[in-house]
């Protein structure tokens, strides 16, 4: 049974060093999130699964990592400082604000109730402004990207040229965006500062449709092959009023968060609505000339866009799980061995000198190939308890017989099971257990 309401996770990401709220000692920065040993592995995990998926195993997508802040320009001509923008309105009473389409009933405030005290709704942009150089004002002004979306469309001929591909091909992005949300929040499911995993996917415009259905299936098949069940993940069209100002049609993967379904991923069909806006607005063609054919053509771009920390939510929130071994209750986080922060745990019986070489020959032997923890604390039921609440698939055991039989034991997370395995194969067991 996955987790039941997010306190669970919350709980769990702070007392194991996952997540933490951000300035904590100062009181907090509302909404902002520190990751800490573990969760900093994790995000890691899921940025190079995606990663792995989207650029290592295919041959039509490259990889970029553009800048974080941009001139006014390229944020003009994606239509984002006209146009990305959030209905805001204001309760006169308790002075509290709301995005307008996130109320039900405009005629009474969500959060005090009381009639006909809410603002009429004014348009609030979502990006963050700051200024380059020692000097602030007109001129200086630049943005912290809301999305890495125009990264790839700013360098759309660099990427072609330098990379030889044509159309369908795609360029991969993953880094930090910026939004000034008026209601962050649900933990790091809507932040502030957040990041993406987005592929810009340029196709001829009559491929458009069919590669569209293609990346809806395929995102939707992601998260299930890192181990979330199909029952907590739909895929949901937009509706006509939904749609981005740059969109002609989007689906939604959607999660089954403790609150309801909500939005893990968009695919967006953006048409090509960016390239002719950069063109537009730079003077420089941002066209593809197919030489096969002899025709000259503005890609259609097929966009799926996720976000690292909510897919990190919904795949702890997935993974949780609390049962009862022996008769006494555990917490396990039964994650994909691809995105648990340690694979291996390794847990010599006792701190006494003469199991230490054995272990730390397995650690640096092991460590060679994955992120492995080396706990020697504790009882051993209470380091198990520990790795299953983390999500290590495996513990290694290394015990006073290791020193006569050269072999240890191997525990299974999920089931719970041991076997005792030979050194020499130590290395061979592991991987086929993982998978990788
Ligand atoms: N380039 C298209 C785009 O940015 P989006 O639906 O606004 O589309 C894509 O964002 C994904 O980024 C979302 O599905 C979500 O996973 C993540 N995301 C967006 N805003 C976020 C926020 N404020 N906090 C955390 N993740 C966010």
């Amino acid at each position: 049974m996955p987790a039941k309401d997010l306190e669970q996770i919350v709980n769990l990401c702070k007392r194991r060093g996952f997540v933490y709220p951000s300035a904590e000692i100062y009181g907090g920065f509302r909404s902002s999130y520190d990751y800490g040993p573990l969760g900093s592995l994790m995000l890691r995990n899921v940025r190079d699964a995606w990663i792995r998926a989207m650029v290592q195993k295919r041959d039509d997508v490259v990889l970029i990592d553009a800048a974080i802040l941009g001139p006014p320009q390229v944020f003009e001509a994606s239509g984002h400082l006209a146009n990305f923008s959030d209905p805001l309105v204001d309760c006169k009473n308790c002075k509290q604000r709301f995005r307008e389409d996130h109320i039900e009933d405009t005629t009474v405030c969500p959060n005090c109730g009381a009639k006909d005290t809410l603002t009429q709704a004014r348009a609030f942009n979502l990006m963050f402004k700051t200024f380059a150089g020692p000097v602030e004002g007109s001129g200086a002004e630049v943005y912290l990207r809301p999305e890495t979306a125009q990264g790839m469309f700013v360098n759309f001929s660099n990427v072609l040229q330098t990379s030889r591909k044509k159309p369908p091909f795609g360029i991969a992005q993953v880094g930090k965006s910026f939004r000034n949300e008026i209601t962050p929040g649900n933990f790091i499911f809507r932040t502030r500062e957040f990041e993406q995993m987005e592929l810009e996917f340029f196709v001829p415009p009559s491929e458009g449709p069919q590669w569209y259905e293609y990346w809806c299936a395929t995102r939707m098949q992601w998260y299930v092959d890192l181990g979330i069940a199909t029952d907590m993940l739909r895929l949901r069209p937009h509706d006509a009023d939904e749609l981005s100002h740059y969109s002609s049609g989007t689906a939604d993967v959607e999660f089954a968060y403790p609150w309801g379904w909500g939005e893990l991923e968009g695919i967006a069909q953006r048409t090509n609505f960016d390239l002719n806006q950069h063109a537009t607005h730079s003077g420089q063609k941002l066209d593809y000339f197919d030489q096969s054919t002899g025709e000259r053509y503005v890609p259609y771009v097929i966009e799926p866009a996720a976000g690292v920390n909510r897919a990190m939510a919904a795949f702890l929130l997935a993974a949780y799980e609390e049962d009862e071994i022996g008769g006494e209750a555990r917490t396990v986080l039964r994650l994909h061995p691809r995105l648990a922060p340690y694979k291996v745990a390794i847990l010599p019986l006792s701190k006494k000198e003469s199991l230490m070489p054995i272990a730390r020959d397995i650690f640096d032997r092991l460590g060679e190939r994955y992120m492995v923890e080396y706990d020697d604390t504790q009882s051993i039921g209470k380091r198990y308890r520990r790795q299953d609440e983390i999500g290590t698939p495996l513990c290694i055991t290394v015990d006073f017989d290791s020193l006569d039989d050269n072999a240890v034991t191997i525990r299974d997370r999920d089931s719970t099971q041991q076997v005792r395995v030979p050194l020499s194969d130590l290395e061979n067991e592991v991987r086929i257990r993982l998978g990788f």
